[in-house]
């Protein structure tokens, strides 16, 4: 169990609160990783006129399923919880009640969660400064999308810094909370096998994949003009693709990881111009069929009067200039209604470089190493094996499963984990600002040339694997997207 804290939520009724914090803060004290003597304020416009024990029911009746609820626990979370009226762009009386109740406070850390747009950052950092809420206990996380482009996050970080220090400030990307990923760090840096094996010498190319069946309904103030490149490449998919390729750090410490991240991030060849046009891949869902049920398509979902050059699909062929990945193309894909929910990992080896079956004509499968980071937790490894009872050279590929998840007691969610490491003061699993900015300056190129060429995605049919330019990435290298092929 964690110290007694405080937590602010600044947005505390909306989307993110009720769909993935509070969830994740029930089961964290449901599990006993949070004192009932912690308490939670959210912040809103307007007071809540529903108890909030009935609230919170509704709240979960959408996320957790009604077995997970039990009338004892959720009364006792309800009286650890408090709306609080407030406006983010002025003070006054309401800021004061916030800061009288603060002011009790038992906890050895007071947590400022900023689930609010980034339009709200300054302000509210201003005002928590002005009421003297930014001592060395407290800390503020913010949630991503830091900024809109290079120069809005750049402009976010030096107006946050100026009321709280960086080692107060977490910016949060939930993917690096998953379960997986910490197995990633654990299996790479704990491990000589992987590490020896784990470069250009031996592996052919790495696939990096989220894959979401969902469309974007609900999210239209957001989604529009943002699009897939500033949602997830942006952060969660550069961030998968840090961890893959980083350098061992010394120690698994908030600055020694941050530092290797932002090396590979660094080292990212930079895509312009035609290399931009060759190597990006970026459509839009149109209507299709999902799970056998027609779907609408982007612009419809979205109830759009105007066609929108928005993208929900990005596909990347990126290359690391280093010495450990030079030549090894990493193939970055995310899209909203595809097939299936996933995200993954794929490390292949390269082929053996001699046969010694002249008479095996299967072909020989190169190893696949597999993360799954969901729906399941998951390590694969895909080698090649005798045929059982059959001829010794008769060959067929197996995979071997890593039981990574064991019985080894409850499993913290991610949004619950990284609350808890805030809480820690631990930033090991936060986002430095120089990698916010760099991995920015990345995507702005790619953005900038497509605003630039006024070009419009193309388009796929929901409940497809994107456009055939997706796939083209792939067979033109002679290579293919594993899950659409074996991984199924
Ligand atoms: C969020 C994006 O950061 O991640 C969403 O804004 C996306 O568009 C979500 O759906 C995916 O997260 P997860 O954990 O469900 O894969």
């Amino acid at each position: 169990m964690v110290d007694v804290f405080d937590l602010v939520i600044f947005g505390g009724t909306g989307d993110l609160s009720r769909k993935k914090l509070l969830p994740a803060l029930y089961a964290g004290y449901v599990a006993g990783r949070i004192s009932s003597k912690s308490r939670i304020f959210l912040t809103s416009r307007s007071a809540q006129d529903v108890a909030m024990e009935e609230w919170l029911r509704e709240v979960f009746a959408a996320t957790t399923p009604a077995c997970g609820i039990d009338a004892i626990s959720i009364r006792e979370f309800a009286n650890m919880v408090e709306v609080v009226e407030l406006g983010l762009t002025e003070g006054g009386e309401q800021w004061e009640t916030l800061q009288a109740k603060l002011s009790e406070t038992k906890s050895t850390s007071v947590v400022h969660f900023l689930a609010i747009p980034p339009s709200l950052f300054t302000s509210t950092c201003s005002l928590l400064a002005e009421y003297g809420l930014n001592g060395s206990n407290a800390r503020v996380v913010l949630e991503k999308p830091l900024g809109n482009n290079l120069e809005t996050a750049q402009a976010i970080n030096a107006d946050v810094g100026k009321f709280f220090g960086e080692d107060q400030t977490f910016r949060i990307d939930h993917y690096l909370g998953k379960e997986a990923v910490q197995n990633l760090l654990a299996l790479r840096f704990s491990n000589i096998m992987f590490e020896e094996l784990w470069s250009a010498r031996t592996i052919d190319h790495i696939q990096i994949t989220i894959a979401e069946d969902l469309g974007v309904q609900g999210r239209a103030g957001f989604y529009e003009g943002t699009g897939a490149m500033r949602d997830m490449v942006q952060n969660h998919l550069l961030q998968l693709l840090c961890l893959v390729a980083m350098e061992p750090p010394a120690r698994l410490d908030a600055d020694s990881i941050r530092d290797e991240k932002l090396k590979v991030l660094k080292s990212l060849r930079p895509l312009e111009g035609d290399l931009i046009d060759r190597n990006v891949v970026r459509a839009q869902y149109g209507a299709g069929a999902m799970h056998g049920e027609a779907v609408k398509g982007y612009a419809d979902d979205l109830e759009l009067e105007e066609p929108s050059n928005t993208e929900t699909f990005v596909a990347i062929k990126a290359h690391i200039e280093n010495w450990r990945w030079a030549g090894v193309p990493f193939y970055l894909r995310t899209g909203k209604r595809l097939p299936e929910r996933f995200a993954e990992i794929v490390i292949q080896f390269k082929e053996v470089p001699h046969s010694p079956h002249p008479d095996w004509k299967g072909g020989i499968n190169p190893n696949r190493f597999i993360i799954r980071l969901q729906p399941e937790d998951h390590l694969a490894l895909r080698m090649m094996v005798k045929n059982h009872g059959a001829k010794s050279e008769t060959l067929r590929e197996v995979e071997m499963n890593l039981d990574v998840m064991g019985n080894s007691g409850t499993r913290l969610g991610p949004y619950l984990r990284l609350i808890l490491d805030a809480v820690k003061g631990d930033q090991s699993l936060f986002v430095h600002r120089d990698e916010v900015e760099h991995a920015w300056r990345w995507v702005d190129r790619i953005i900038n040339h497509w605003q630039e060429k006024g070009q419009a995605p193309k388009s796929y049919q929901a409940g497809t694997w994107g456009p055939y330019e997706a796939h083209d990435l792939m067979v033109r290298d002679r290579r293919e997207w594993f899950h659409e092929t074996v991984g199924k």
